[in-house]
């Protein structure tokens, strides 16, 4: 297995620093085992998102210094607003800082008490803002997303047959497409799976919204799974996708290639209207939703920079990369490789630590005990008895770690791998209402 080369030389450096065992350990107590606690100084490889923390190109930093701060009307806005056209064909978006602006503005428009959402798999804050105007989710991914082998290219897909059968007999307010699904995997979604969802929809009179946060690497393994679009650009693929929804929402934080902003459109103009008076509401003025004029112009630059192939070939080459090794090494991962992170599933290995004791968090925390590496539990901790996996996500920010740095995780995983048995599980002793992961505190059992 080669790690692909890095289509990029290195300009502009940050140190990072390696605390030593003592140091981390009593960080991790200060932190009551929290990860999200860790001040980022003291993380020497931090794979805990790849949400905003990737690398600006040389274009992006030159944008930033024109930017038009002007409160209506600034030259950056009419910039992001050209590009989020030839990147979606979609001509009157909204701007907003990040993905969960865009969640509680189609939360507020489409959802109430008791609707219901259908979704191959919502995100945590999608699901947190729906849930909070009371909608009730359920979702139906292929049931190939529930196994961990390597049994089919999109396990992102969701279940059309499901889907047709819960639309005929209940009253649905929504269908999510999630591209590509970051809770099952990094998996993504066929084009010819929205296709087919959205014409059972349209066939329902059911709104689909796409959640197109990672679109640039979806549609990238459109193009390397699917036969029929091999010879597709994959910025037409991007846009052909946009085709087949009613609105969407993307966090520029990821495939914006941004280190903040994001935007959301819905094609009904009556309704992309009402977002934009929420917008003010909530956001900022419908030229800049909450972002400054530098972030809208690296998001500019950075949103078409994320469909340039070879930099997708690199990207999804160093998640493969690192997803194969850490099972050369024992661990069980998600296969086939997602697009954002390599998924370790602990079951199997941790399985003297019961569910109640987070044993994915257990990995988690032991990853920086042995070597300062942060990485995020995405399994009871997070999802409570909704949990399908014990998953612990190593999620590559972009541009930003070398082959050096994933190897020196590999080799971390590989040593907790051999002493496996000796890891412990946690105990909460403070939760709060939502998302408790975030704010969660924990002690060793
Ligand atoms: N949808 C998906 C699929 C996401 O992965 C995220 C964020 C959001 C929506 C929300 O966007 O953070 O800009 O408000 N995912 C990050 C992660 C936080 O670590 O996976 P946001």
């Amino acid at each position: 297995m080669r790690h692909p080369v890095e289509p990029f030389r290195i300009k502009t450096v940050e140190r990072i620093k390696l605390p030593d065992r003592e140091e981390r350990e009593k960080i991790l107590r200060e932190a009551k085992y929290n990860l999200f606690k860790i001040p980022s100084e003291k993380v020497f490889i931090d794979l805990l998102t790849d949400s905003g923390t990737g690398a600006l190109s040389q274009e992006q930093w030159g944008a930033i210094m024109v930017a038009d701060e002007a409160y209506a009307g600034p030259r950056s806005w009419f910039k992001l607003k050209d590009a989020i056209y030839e990147f979606s064909g979609f001509d009157d978006p909204i701007p907003v800082h990040q993905g969960r602006a865009a969640e509680k503005i189609i939360a507020s428009i489409y959802l109430y008490e008791g609707a219901k959402v259908l979704s191959n798999t919502l995100f945590d804050t999608t699901r947190a803002n729906f849930e909070k105007v009371g909608a009730i989710i359920y979702d139906i991914p292929i049931k190939e997303a529930y196994t961990l082998e390597e049994n089919h290219p999109f396990k992102g897909n969701i279940d059309l047959e499901k889907l047709e059968d819960i639309l005929r007999r209940e009253n649905v307010a929504l269908v999510v497409m999630v591209m590509t699904n970051n809770t099952g995997g990094g998996q993504p979604v066929d084009l010819d799976n929205l296709i087919s969802a959205y014409e059972i929809c349209k066939r329902y009179n059911v709104p689909l919204i796409i959640d197109a946060c990672r679109i640039s690497e979806n549609s990238y393994f459109v193009k390397k799974r699917n036969p029929k679009y091999s010879n597709w650009e994959v910025k037409d693929i991007i846009k052909e996708s946009f085709k087949y929804c009613d609105g969407a929402f993307m966090s520029a934080k990821k495939d914006g290639l941004s280190n903040m902003g994001g935007f959301l459109f819905l094609k009904d103009p009556e309704k992309n209207l009402r977002a934009k008076e929420l917008l003010i509401l909530w956001e900022g003025f419908i030229h800049y939703g909450g972002l400054s004029g530098r972030d809208i112009e690296s998001f500019a630059v950075g949103l078409l920079e994320s469909r340039d192939e070879r930099y997708l070939e690199y990207r999804v080459g160093q998640v493969e990369y690192l997803t194969r090794k850490l099972k050369e090494i024992g661990w069980d991962v998600m296969l086939p490789p997602g697009g954002h992170a390599a998924y370790v599933e602990v079951s199997r290995a941790l399985k003297h630590i019961p569910k109640e004791n987070f044993p994915a968090h257990s990995l988690a925390v032991e990853m920086y005990r042995e070597g300062a590496v942060r990485v995020v539990e995405v399994g009871s901790l997070m999802f409570k008895d909704k949990a399908k996996f014990e998953f612990v996500r190593f999620a590559i920010p972009r541009r930003t770690y070398t082959q050096s740095h994933l190897d020196y995780v590999i080799d971390v995983a590989a040593r907790i791998y051999e002493k496996r048995e000796s890891l412990r599980g946690y105990k909460i002793i403070y939760e709060p209402p939502y998302l408790r992961h975030f704010l969660a505190e924990l002690e060793m059992v």
